[in-house]
This record gives structure tokens, sequence and C-alpha cells, in this order.
């Protein structure tokens, strides 16, 4: 399946690109978002990240079509500062996160992140990172997997599914997403299977783990922040409720006045904070786009501004 970029629109405006604009995509993807970007910097330089090969072959291809002034690199964004100082890049106009998998990712049958296909039990949007899904489903204790699917997945049946999980493992490994599906079914009572999969929410606290999706969030945010010129922006793309509270609280933390000021008639401009907040409210996806891509029912957008 192709990916949609969600809030293309809304991101691509956030960003208030000039030809000139230097930005970085943390989250290239299928390049969809890059794209839209390139195409509005004629005179300006994308650097591109991701950490998943397939991803990057494809969107270098797309990318091509539509301008050379563009640089891809292959890793992990927490990596992002360093990355762009060893390029000599020092400061940035913008700073786009579309955080998650993309739509091919989840889709293709050999990465293991669909409770639809059987395939080996994987999930790694690195494929060169060494902790599998199979090595958090095999090896994990029961009080680990019940606490991450009840925080990541947010699931009532955390407990037993685990339950089920360890008991099934001392028989044989578990191998394949369609084997975790079957046991995940066996642990939720029937009438809970009928308004969504019952291994929605345990593949997604699964990607979370493999990936340490949120560990890198927050210090990402840091390193984007501090690598904004003045007027330069932050665009961030969420679609967990977990992921959108790091943001918004870090968010929330750079633009407050110190509490040490907070008050006074004339507030000395050291003490003014670096950044303001271009969303107070999270923008979240138009009812026409999510007709068009239900992915886009739980995105929500922050923005952020640096102004000193
Ligand atoms: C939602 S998709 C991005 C889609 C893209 N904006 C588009 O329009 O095609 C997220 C992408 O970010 C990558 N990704 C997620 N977390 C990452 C991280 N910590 N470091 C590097 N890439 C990451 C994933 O591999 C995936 O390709």
């Amino acid at each position: 399946m192709r990916h949609i970029s969600v809030l293309f629109n809304e991101a691509i405006e956030a960003l208030k690109l000039d030809e000139h604009s230097v930005i970085v995509d943390a989250t290239l993807g299928y390049g969809g978002h890059s794209g839209g970007i390139l195409a509005r910097i004629k005179e300006g330089f994308l650097f591109a990240f991701d950490q998943d090969s397939e991803a990057i072959s494809f969107s270098t291809n797309h990318l091509n079509e539509i301008g050379t002034n563009f640089t891809i690199i292959k890793s992990n964004f927490c990596h992002m500062k360093e990355k762009l100082e060893s390029l000599g890049v020092s400061s940035v106009d913008g700073v786009l996160f579309d955080l998650g998998v993309s739509s091919p990712q989840l889709d293709d049958d050999h990465r293991g992140f669909s409770f639809h296909t059987d395939s080996r039990l994987d999930m790694r949007m690195d494929q060169s990172s060494l902790i599998s899904a199979y090595d958090i489903v095999n090896t994990y204790d029961k009080k680990e997997l019940a606490h991450i699917f009840k925080i990541y997945g947010e699931s009532e049946f955390a407990n037993n599914i685990a339950k089920h999980i360890v008991e099934t493992r001392k028989i044989k490994p578990i191998e394949t997403t369609l084997e975790l599906v079957d046991i995940i079914k066996m642990a939720v009572p029937m009438k809970m299977r009928l308004h969504k999969h019952p291994a929605r929410q345990i593949f997604q606290a699964l990607r979370i783990e493999v990936n340490h999706e949120l560990d890198v969030i927050e210090p990402t945010l840091e390193q984007a922040l501090s690598l904004l010129k003045v007027g330069g922006r932050v665009v961030v793309i969420t679609f967990h409720s977990l992921e959108d509270r790091i943001v918004k609280n870090y968010f929330k933390r750079v633009v407050k006045i110190d509490d040490k000021v907070k008050g006074l008639p004339n507030i000395p401009e050291e003490y003014l904070p670096n950044f303001s907040l271009v969303t107070s409210k999270a923008i979240v996806a138009s009812d026409e786009e999510i007709l068009n891509n239900p992915r886009a029912r739980s995105a929500k957008m922050r923005v952020i501004e640096r102004i000193k």
C-alpha cells in the first residue's frame, strides 16, 4: 500500500517555507512531506533522516524527480545534531517530525508489523538493530510484557495476554505474527473482539518497545529546537496519546516564563523564553482527510517557533 502523507498541507504551511529555506525532515518515510518541501525550496536545502533502508531507497528515487538539493541520512533521528554538524550545518529554518511507521512498513508482508499477514515477528524500523519483536515476545518476563501492553498498548487485557504468551512459549518459541495473534485472541473475551482487532494494541505496544519510539522524542526535540534560527519552526505530527503528551509537555516547558520573574511589569529580556507556541491546541485532520485516509484519525500536529 502506498503511504498517504497525513496533514500534508497543514505541515507544509506551518514550516513557513521560502525558496531559500534549509529544512530537516526527521522522518522521510515515503517522501510525501519531503517531496512537498523540496518542490518549494528551489534555492534551499533538505536534510532527510530515516532509519529504514527500504523507505530510503524508495524516497531517493522519488526526491530525485523533484530536485537535487537534498541529502538523505540513514540514521535514527536521535543523532540529528551530530549528523548535521558533521555536514557543517549548525542551524536550520525548520524541522518536521511525522512520527511512527508508514503504511508500506505496516503492510509489507515480511516486516512483521502487520497482524493481518503471517511473517516472522520482527517490527524493526532499522533492519540492522539487534532486538526484534521475536526477542521481546520470547524473553521478557510476564511482568515486563504486561507493563508494555498496558502502557504502550493501553490494553485492558495486558496481564492475561502476557500470561498466555508465557504459557505458550514454554512449549515452543512464538515465531510468527499470526501465532501471536492466535494467542492474543485466546486471552481476550469474545465480546471484546467485535469492535476492534484484539491484536491492534498489542502489536502497537511491541512496535513502540522494539524501536524505543518514545525514548528518543524529547532528546531529539531538544536538539531540533537548538538548531532553529530565529523565526524557524519545529512541526511535530504524532499518532499516539503518549507521543503527543511528550511533545505537548516539552513545548509547554520551553515556552514557560521563569517563575522568578513571572508577573513582573517589565521582564528582563534574558528571562523571556526563546520559543513561542504557534499552536496552543493541537491541529487535527479534517473529516474529509480522515475519510480518505483513516490513519489520519489519531494524528495531532503541534508547532513551536524560535522567537529569539
Ligand atoms: C509516518 S512515516 C513518515 C512518512 C512521511 N512523512 C511521508 O509523508 O511519506 C515515519 C517514518 O519515520 C521513520 N522513523 C520513525 N522513527 C524514527 C527514528 N527515531 N529515526 C529515524 N527514522 C524514524 C520510519 O522508519 C518511517 O519511515
